[in-house]
């Protein structure tokens, strides 16, 4: 679908549907105004038939019988003009959702969209990135093993917007550029895991690093992981007949030449190195630790952390950031084979502590703490790790809410802030450090489940605290908000939600 910004009549827009954006409180004569004048007043009788005041979501459809080029027109409630940035985004994401999914029901081709004059609180490029994200994602299908449609669906073709601000037009880019990202996130998560396996992650990331000679990529596989010490990989991996891959993909900026460089809001950030780790298990079973079949069904999602952070790199060299982005995806296969690791057994991180394993299910830890003392041995300067790491990570904040927990809150807030910005939805839970007794071993450093009984999600996050040292790092616990069993939001249907993506470009652009 096009997305295109044109400064056409709304009376004169060749689209088939119009959908008007309104502010609730903005008297709705001076929205209808573009609208012939017997359009105009069927229209105030409807909105007072159906009390159409331009709340959040509400919608009026109205039939231009010939009177404009446009045969349908649908206003969309936006609320009130006076709310917060980010609930004025989201409002302007679901209305964009509610536009494309009329125009989408009535077969239309071409779908035009009139904003208010006036926002308030957001800027001209979040408004533009917004309206992208609300069209492209919510027109999102999995259809890949749908061999026989129903019937063919049309697709919409494009969607112009009665509005050319430049710094919207720039917003309205990078909408659709952040939205590939997340697409590629949720076909990632939602491919089969007898697909989507380690070999397929890793030839995932080969093929975005070929793209771009800004990316490349290297990687250990199972043999080599074993022989270098990776002994969390190793030993998750070993119950599995599928090869395991320590994936590193990199992005490095342009060089800067000489006096010529741009602006940077920060010239330090020029010299950071952060990495974005992923947990890449293309399957849970538990293990010897077996799960009930019902926790299983759906466990190729465990690779959604390895999936965002793939999704960012895609779209990475359009992002621009103007330091190093590292991707460190740790991916293997959790099964129950002749050779799985057993409850006792004591294996070694490449940082050299050991974990005595008492539940093979509480693996994600285990390969997330090789990767994240690689990240350490890399000399890198900021960690960002997502994982569908814990069940009670769920327990405590629901199917919505992704946990965030750190050693440094710097790092924390500024996720959080960029979560709230791009719309998707963390909490931040405390890194007690009273628990970390509960992971204490009689025979080796740590222990892979603690003793204690709840506070499973930041126990898992103490955890992979002792695998980073010093390094400040942030640890987003995605095991809920990465699979949406029901739609969300109008923008994310059921199925792969492709969380974080959003967040982390929001993050990295922001201290670009
Ligand atoms: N992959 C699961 C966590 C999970 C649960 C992800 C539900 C997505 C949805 C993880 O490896 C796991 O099994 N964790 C255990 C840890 C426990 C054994 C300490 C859990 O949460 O039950
Ligand atoms: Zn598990
Ligand atoms: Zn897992």
């Amino acid at each position: 679908m096009k997305l295109i910004a044109d400064t056409i009549k709304p009376n004169q827009a060749k689209v088939e549907v119009l959908a008007v954006f309104a502010f609730k409180g903005t008297p709705l004569k001076q929205i209808v105004k573009f609208m012939p004048v017997a359009l105009q007043a069927e229209c105030l009788k409807l909105s007072e038939q159906t009390k159409f005041t331009a709340k959040p979501k509400q919608t009026l459809t109205l039939a231009t019988h010939g009177l404009l080029p446009s045969f349908l027109i649908i206003l969309i409630g936006l609320g009130s003009n006076k709310q917060s940035a980010s609930e004025i985004a989201e409002n302007i994401r679901e209305a964009s959702a509610a536009a494309m999914q009329t125009a989408s029901k009535y077969q239309a081709n071409k779908l035009g969209i009139i904003l208010p004059d006036k926002i308030n609180n957001l800027s001209q490029s979040a408004l533009g990135q917004a309206c992208a994200q609300g069209l492209i994602l919510s027109n999102y299908k999995f259809k890949k093993y749908k061999k026989i449609p129903k019937k063919p669906e049309p697709e919409m073709q494009e969607t112009v917007f009665l509005h050319t601000n430049a710094k919207f037009k720039q917003g309205l880019k990078l909408g659709q550029i952040v939205s590939k990202g997340v697409i590629l996130a949720r076909d990632l998560v939602n491919e089969p895991s007898g697909e989507m396996t380690p070999d397929k992650l890793l030839k995932t990331a080969k093929l975005i690093a070929q793209k771009s000679n800004l990316t490349s990529v290297k990687s250990f596989n199972k043999s080599e992981l074993k022989k270098l010490g990776f002994g969390g990989i190793a030993a998750v991996s070993q119950g599995s007949g599928e090869d395991a891959h320590l994936i590193h993909i990199k992005y490095k900026p342009e060089e800067r030449k000489n006096g010529k460089t741009e602006k940077l809001k920060n010239r330090e950030a020029e010299k950071l190195k952060i990495a974005l780790i992923g947990k890449g298990l293309t399957f849970d079973s538990g293990g010897l630790s077996i799960k009930p079949s019902d926790y299983m069904e759906n466990m190729k999602i465990d690779m959604a952390g390895a999936a965002a952070v793939l999704g960012i790199f895609s779209i990475l060299t359009q992002i621009k950031p103007a330091f190093e982005v590292h991707g460190i995806i740790a991916a293997c296969e959790n099964m129950p084979g002749p050779q799985a690791i057993k409850p006792g057994d004591v294996i070694k991180i490449k940082n050299s502590k050991t974990v005595e394993i008492l539940n093979t299910d509480a693996e994600g830890r285990l390969v997330l703490a090789d990767a994240l003392s690689y990240a350490v041995e890399q000399k890198i300067e900021r960690i960002i790790d997502i994982a569908t790491l814990t069940g009670a990570c769920i327990a405590a904040l629901g199917d919505d809410i992704a946990g965030i927990m750190g050693n440094n809150q710097k790092l924390v807030d500024d996720l959080i802030a960029a979560s709230r910005a791009a719309g998707e939805k963390i909490w931040q839970l405390p890194l007690e450090p009273t628990y970390q007794k509960s992971l204490k071993s009689e025979i080796a450093d740590l222990r892979n489940i603690c003793k204690m009984k709840g506070g499973g999600a930041i126990t898992a996050a103490l955890f992979l605290k002792q695998f980073v040292g010093k390094t400040p790092w942030a640890h987003l616990d995605i095991a809920g908000p990465a699979w949406a069993e029901k739609p969300i939001n109008g923008y994310t249907p059921a199925g792969a939600a492709g969380f974080g993506v959003r967040t982390v470009i929001k993050y990295l652009k922001n201290i670009n």
